[in-house]
């Protein structure tokens, strides 16, 4: 979207194969989440979909139902819309919108969402909009689920090797640290480097702004919108159901 000011202009291009390995990790707990969802409710929507692997997993998952995936980096979405279009089962359902979540055009009724490694994107004003635009779209029995990454208040995170992915003969290695950038604000230094033996063929910089969002503060700010928030899976997985009360 013309305004949205895209913080993976640069590190889009390595995102897919990067978090790869967090659905290698977690992907079981979220299809257990999505198996219980309410059966014939309307779309589910992968919110801030990346390069797809989630929107892949509900279109597996929940084989009858359509998918939303709405994802506003124009990197992104090549990836998001090759992903769809490559694959039979998904080309029939999945419909990828470019939209910001804050903007995107939601159906009035939707059967579930994912925001996976999303939330801190999001200041707390916006969370605000959010829960208050989603709350009535949810169908009954119907939730939001969503992982809260750690850490969850600002603290420095030691900069360490977050992954490596060798695709032929190239290795792609993904650097992370972070710093409190305010209250509730980390700043995450990023680089990712193409490498070829020993040599480094190109190193990318990159710093974006993520809010952290503790259990705690979920549950505050959700409340008055008439939502409870409920752990899912192992705690490692830091996931979370966000689930309309009825
Ligand atoms: C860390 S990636 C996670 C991608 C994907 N959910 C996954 O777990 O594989 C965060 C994603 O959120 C998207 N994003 C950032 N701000 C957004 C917004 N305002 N609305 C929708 N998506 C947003 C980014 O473009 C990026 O694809």
């Amino acid at each position: 979207m013309a305004d949205h000011d895209d913080p993976y202009r640069l590190s889009g291009r390595y995102l897919d194969i990067m978090i790869a390995g967090w659905w290698d990790h977690h992907g079981a707990a979220v299809a257990e989440a999505l198996r219980e969802l309410p059966p014939g409710s309307g779309p589910v929507v992968d919110a801030g979909a990346g390069g797809g692997q989630g929107t892949r997993l509900i279109a597996r998952t929940l084989p009858d139902v359509p998918v939303l995936a709405v994802e506003p980096s124009p990197v992104l979405v090549a990836v998001l819309l090759s992903r769809a279009a490559d694959d039979p089962g998904l080309r029939a359902r999945v419909t990828v919108d470019g939209d910001d979540l804050l903007a995107a055009d939601l159906p009035d009724r939707i059967g579930g969402m994912v925001m996976a490694n999303l939330i801190g994107h999001f200041s707390p004003h916006e969370r605000d909009r959010l829960w208050e635009d989603l709350a009535p779209r949810l169908a009954p029995g119907a939730f939001v689920l969503l992982n809260l990454p750690r850490p969850t208040e600002p603290e420095p995170v030691e900069r360490s090797r977050m992954s490596e992915v060798t695709v032929g003969g190239r290795t792609y290695v993904g650097w992370a640290g972070a710093e409190p950038a305010g209250p509730e604000r980390l700043t995450w230094h990023m680089t990712y480097q193409t490498c070829e033996g020993d040599r480094v063929l190109s190193s990318d910089e990159v710093h974006y702004d993520w809010w952290t969002v503790s259990e705690a503060g979920l549950r505050a700010e959700t409340a008055p919108h008439g939502l409870t928030v409920v752990p899912h899976g192992p705690a490692e997985a830091d996931l979370y159901k966000i689930i309309r009360e009825s």
